[in-house]
């Protein structure tokens, strides 16, 4: 095997990108149990030509990521949430969803068999880790499988978007939907993002970092941004869309929670496009993405350009919540909230 030079790691200028590391962590359902954690250093599946991932994207995954504080020491961030949501998106398309204590353990050993990856504290990288779960019985028919695979990977990443913590321009798509009013756009499968890639690709065909999807019946409602959920400010109030189509995302609920915490008011409600103008700020949030401060928003439909930052730079208050979720993430910061763990 190809050994990964470590010291040939840009920490500093690490793209949002797969790097290969040691070891990546799996585990098989069959016969109607979950066995024991596997660990490997091979990158590729054997998997069967007809299994349900490949033909029905029976598939669900996580993106989450781990921190190296100033003490030597790693940190998950709310490792339970990712947990519960990959449940829900186990739930929501019948695949077998792994149980919370196996989903820990999967990660905590994928974090720990690759600790020499683990971004060194102040180069603003992180581990990503991707769990996964794949439907792997052979069916034609369309059916779940009986059989399933989790695989946990990780890998260094850098920022999301190439502008870090700079304005990313926005397009509003209005030609693709990436998800039904009843679909799944409220659970994380591969079916979603493979619908989004046309939006994505006109958004950066229009040189914009992502797309802004509306919502899906009536094209009125701001939905969320690429893969990340969105968020306006004004009159000291954050506001954050309420939608069932869009992925309720674990950085927006621990940002809504700072900002409620720093004084702010917090509104999660349907968000009108045209409200759009009337935002001091505005901005997107994820695990990738951590906060993204949106600079304009483009409506490709009407040729509308609407400004947020006026000098180039993220709003006062889109920064104050990034410095302290950061911190937090980091463990520069006491963490109030109890959403740390240390593993190692
Ligand atoms: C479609 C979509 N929305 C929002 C998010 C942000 O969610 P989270 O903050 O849990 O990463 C993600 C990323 O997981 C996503 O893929």
């Amino acid at each position: 095997m190809e050994k990964p030079h470590i010291e040939k790691i840009d920490w500093k200028n690490l793209p949002f990108g797969y790097i290969k590391t040691d070891h990546n962590i799996r585990c098989y359902y069959k016969d109607g149990k979950w066995g024991e954690l596997e660990i490997t250093s091979k990158e590729h599946l054997d998997i069967h030509i007809a299994a349900t991932c490949l033909h029905y994207g029976q598939q669900a995954f996580e993106g989450m990521k781990a921190f190296m504080g100033k003490d030597g020491k790693i940190r998950l961030f709310r490792w339970q949430e990712n947990a519960k949501r990959m449940i829900r998106s186990a739930e929501g398309i019948h695949m077998a969803p792994v149980p919370e204590e196996l989903f820990k353990k999967a990660v905590v050993k994928a974090v720990l068999t690759n600790k020499q990856f683990v971004p060194p504290h102040g180069t603003g990288a992180a581990l990503y880790i991707r769990p996964l779960l794949l439907g792997t019985g052979a069916q034609v028919g369309v059916k779940p499988s009986a059989e399933y695979m989790f695989l946990v990977f990780v890998t260094p990443v850098g920022p999301y978007f190439k502008e870090g913590f700079n304005p990313v321009n926005i397009a509003i798509v209005r030609d693709s939907d990436r998800a039904a009013p009843l679909g799944t756009g409220h659970i994380k499968v591969g079916g979603n993002y493979a619908a989004s890639l046309r939006g994505i690709i006109t958004a950066v065909n229009a040189g914009c970092g992502s797309p802004m999807y509306l919502d899906a019946k009536e094209k009125r409602y701001i939905d969320e941004i690429g893969a990340a959920n969105f968020f306006g400010i004004k009159n000291n109030t954050y506001i954050t869309p309420k939608s069932d189509s869009i992925l309720p995302s674990i950085t927006n609920d621990s940002v809504m929670a700072i900002a409620e915490d720093m004084g702010l008011k917090v509104e999660r409600r349907p968000v009108p496009v045209d409200e759009l103008e009337s935002f001091d700020e505005a901005g997107a949030c994820g695990t990738a993405a951590i906060i993204a401060p949106i600079g304009e928003v483009h409506d490709l439909e009407t040729g509308k350009t609407i400004k947020f930052s006026k000098d180039g730079k993220a709003g006062p208050v889109s920064t104050s919540i990034y410095s302290r979720l950061i911190g937090i993430q980091f463990g520069d910061e006491k963490d109030k909230f109890g959403w740390t763990e240390i593993i190692g």
